[in-house]
């Protein structure tokens, strides 16, 4: 898709590691319509060298920040604004990690300092960043705001463990920080749930190809690629979502909708025959 309908529009994006990165693919459909913007990750994973890419690519300056740290956060923001000479228009957060996922700890015997250091990463970093956001007025009217999440804040997914309840934790800010950003900055403040994606945070998911082919059989359009969550993000971004604030917004093929599809029904009933 190419429609220029973020043209004059800036912003920052967090959380490309890699081409296969949500936010990566983001930027680039912000770029293809017309957005300017900073790429910023943890200095660990800009360390790891593949976003100066994509930094080039698409003529971004990139801005180590680790989005736990409000300090981090605020200088992010003030060198966003000198780069720009001005007030920003979006804000991609597209930030997870628990270290119980990544060590296999199960949700009946989690490690709660772990639990801990996943929620400050996945969820509240977003309540810092909106905090940094509105003190520094950094957003102008009309602004909008997006953070990524998953189903799994409403339904269990077993191997999705603590994420799940940061992920209820985030959507949760969206709709209490959206308010105040709303009434005060006239600034939207949304979470995309996202179908399930092979990513890098996405492969750490214990399970994930049965959850992707599970998920493709349930949703009557089937899974939604990385490539068109970065297209629905830049709607969101743009002028024709004015009035779209503090919601959770299913993007997913229809999945969150479906009790069970024929497909999944065939397949039980295949492997029983
Ligand atoms: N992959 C999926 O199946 C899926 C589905 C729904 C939602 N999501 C969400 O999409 C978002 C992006 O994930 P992805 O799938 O593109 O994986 P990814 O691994 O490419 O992105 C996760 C990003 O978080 C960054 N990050 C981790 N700790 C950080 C910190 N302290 N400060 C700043 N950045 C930090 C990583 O460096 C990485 O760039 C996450 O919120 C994820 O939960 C993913």
């Amino acid at each position: 898709m190419n429609h220029p309908i973020l043209s004059g529009k800036k912003g920052i994006i967090f959380g490309a590691l890699d081409d296969q990165s949500i936010a990566w693919k983001t930027a680039e459909a912000v770029h293809a319509a017309g957005g300017s913007f900073v790429l910023t990750n943890a200095p660990v994973a800009l360390r790891m060298g593949t976003i100066n890419q994509l930094a080039e690519a698409t003529q971004a300056p990139l801005i180590p920040a680790d989005a736990t740290k409000m300090e981090d956060l605020k200088s992010l923001i003030d060198q966003t604004l000198e780069h720009f000479g001005g007030k920003i228009d979006f804000v991609l957060h597209s930030i997870g990690m628990s270290v119980n996922v990544r060590k296999g700890k199960p949700y009946t015997d989690l490690n709660h300092d772990w639990l801990t250091k996943g929620w400050d990463v996945s969820a509240v970093s977003f309540h810092k960043l909106l905090q940094a956001l509105y003190h520094a007025d950094a957003m102008n009217a009309g602004g909008s705001i997006v953070a990524l999440s998953y189903i799994a804040a409403q339904r269990t997914f077993p191997n999705y463990n603590d994420m799940a309840d940061n992920k209820a934790y985030l959507e949760s800010i969206a709709r209490s920080f959206g308010y105040f950003f709303g009434k005060d900055k006239k600034v939207r403040v949304n979470t995309i749930s996202q179908s399930p994606t092979l990513t890098t945070a996405g492969k750490g998911v214990k399970g994930l190809d049965g959850f992707l082919e599970y998920a493709e059989l349930t949703s009557p359009l089937g899974n939604a690629t990385a490539a068109e969550c970065a297209d629905y993000t830049v709607a969101m971004f743009s002028d024709y979502t004015r009035k779209v604030t503090m919601q959770n917004l299913f993007h997913d093929g229809g999945f969150s909708h479906v009790g069970v599809s024929q497909e999944v029904i065939d397949a039980l009933m295949e492997s029983k025959a």
